[in-house]
């Protein structure tokens, strides 16, 4: 088995092969310092948390982890907070930095034995309509290599060589662009409240979320194709302090901002998510827009599917999961998919100031009164929101 990317996904995948006995290579492009640094996700529903305890890969987060169940709207109407510990079905998030659950990942997939080269970049997934399928790789020095298997599973994300090595047309891609991007900031600063803060502002969104004691994530809508640079810390702090609303709701706590990038909201499934011997999983699957903060646990409950499936398959000559685990898979993906799609709405303005953008911005506000005061809606919104 070839386990293309080093993430969640792959990594999850590779230490479940592991345990089955099932021989696998990950084959990683960057080095490893970059793996375990490089900072991205960090809210893991309930389920993530039980997927990785069931398989005995939830040391790190249970003793580092923190639990998390409130989040709060500040709105032009007014403020409120939902504890969706209290609602549907009552679960909370684990917060716990990706680039930590990825170092313990490893840690546990190298200590069990397993095999994984970094600075190993997948070229392309060779023969994968066949039952012998190769992987062309080639070195940091750009020495090449083969790998040889029968299985190759893409975790290597949505730039990566599995989702580009599908000939066009042998799988169909759902594609969408949103509209709206985000500035997403790491700030060296404690949280700013107890909560994660959505703020829907005249100016746009801003977003709150705790990541560790000591660092938060921010995020600001920004205008489509910004350049992170034009947005030096004081800018970034003086339109957080208004969308945020700070003199009504509470001083932000400032720090530097040492990390900015402007991501577009988007959407972008393919389907089926096997071509042949390839499967893809987590986001060399389905792209998800971060404002309900998905793609990590997808990718986790996607690399469980996945193992079981192939240890089905390669020791009990049972293919029935593996022929399901696309339909299995894509259940989850558009059940999150049309979530993410009902919170982009949620939290931002139709651009413009024409009829249909004032006509969808008092929707938009019903909406969110309706969340505000409606039993009923706040469960709905806490089963998905905590939920894969
Ligand atoms: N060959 C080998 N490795 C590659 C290649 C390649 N051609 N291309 C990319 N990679 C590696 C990347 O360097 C990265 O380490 O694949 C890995 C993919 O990891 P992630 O991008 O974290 O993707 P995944 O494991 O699917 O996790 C997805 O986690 O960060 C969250 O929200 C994020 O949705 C995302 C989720």
């Amino acid at each position: 088995m070839v386990v293309l990317g080093a993430g969640p996904a792959g990594l999850v995948l590779g230490n479940l092969l592991l345990r089955s006995g099932i021989g696998c290579v990950i084959l990683e492009r960057a080095t490893r310092e970059h793996v375990q640094t490089r900072a991205r996700a960090g809210f893991l529903a309930a389920n993530t948390a039980r997927v990785l305890a069931r398989n005995g890969l939830d040391a790190g987060l249970r003793s580092r982890g923190r639990e998390h169940s409130v989040c709060e709207f500040r709105t032009e109407d007014a403020r409120f907070r939902l504890d969706y510990s209290r609602l549907g079905q009552g679960e909370r998030h684990t917060v716990y930095p990706q680039q930590e659950l990825v170092t313990d990942l490893l840690a546990q997939y190298l200590d069990a034995g397993g095999q994984i080269l970094f600075e190993a970049e997948a070229v392309a997934v060779r023969d994968a309509d066949g039952t012998r399928p190769w992987v062309e790789v080639r070195d940091a020095d750009g020495r090449p290599s083969r790998w040889d298997a029968r299985y190759v599973a893409g975790c290597d994300g949505r730039h990566g060589a599995a989702r580009r090595s599908i000939p066009p047309g042998a799988v169909r891609r759902h594609h969408r662009n949103h509209g709206v991007s985000w500035l997403g900031v790491l700030a060296e600063a404690p949280p700013s409240l107890d909560a994660v803060g959505y703020a829907l502002h005249p100016r746009g969104f801003a977003g709150h979320m705790a990541r560790t004691p000591e660092t938060t994530r921010y995020y600001l809508q920004c205008a489509p194709g910004t350049s992170p640079d034009a947005w030096p810390d004081d800018r970034i702090w003086d339109e957080l302090t208004v969308r945020m609303r700070a003199a009504d709701y509470g001083a932000l706590r400032h720090g530097p901002i040492v990390q900015r990038a402007v991501v577009d909201l988007e959407s972008d499934v393919l389907e089926p998510l096997r071509h042949g011997s390839l499967f893809l999983v987590g986001d060399a699957a389905s792209l998800i827009s971060p404002s309900a903060a998905k793609g990590a646990n997808l990718a986790v409950l996607e690399a469980e599917i996945l193992a079981r499936a192939l240890v089905d398959d390669l020791t009990k000559a049972d293919p029935e999961s593996l022929n399901r685990y696309s339909a299995q898979c894509l259940a989850y993906i558009w059940r999150a998919q049309e979530f993410s799609h009902w919170m982009i709405r949620l939290l931002h303005r139709a651009p413009g100031t024409d009829d249909e953008a004032l006509f969808q911005d008092q929707l938009r506000r019903a909406r969110i009164e309706s969340l505000r005061t409606s039993r009923t809606h706040q469960d709905w919104f806490a089963e998905n929101y905590v939920g894969v």
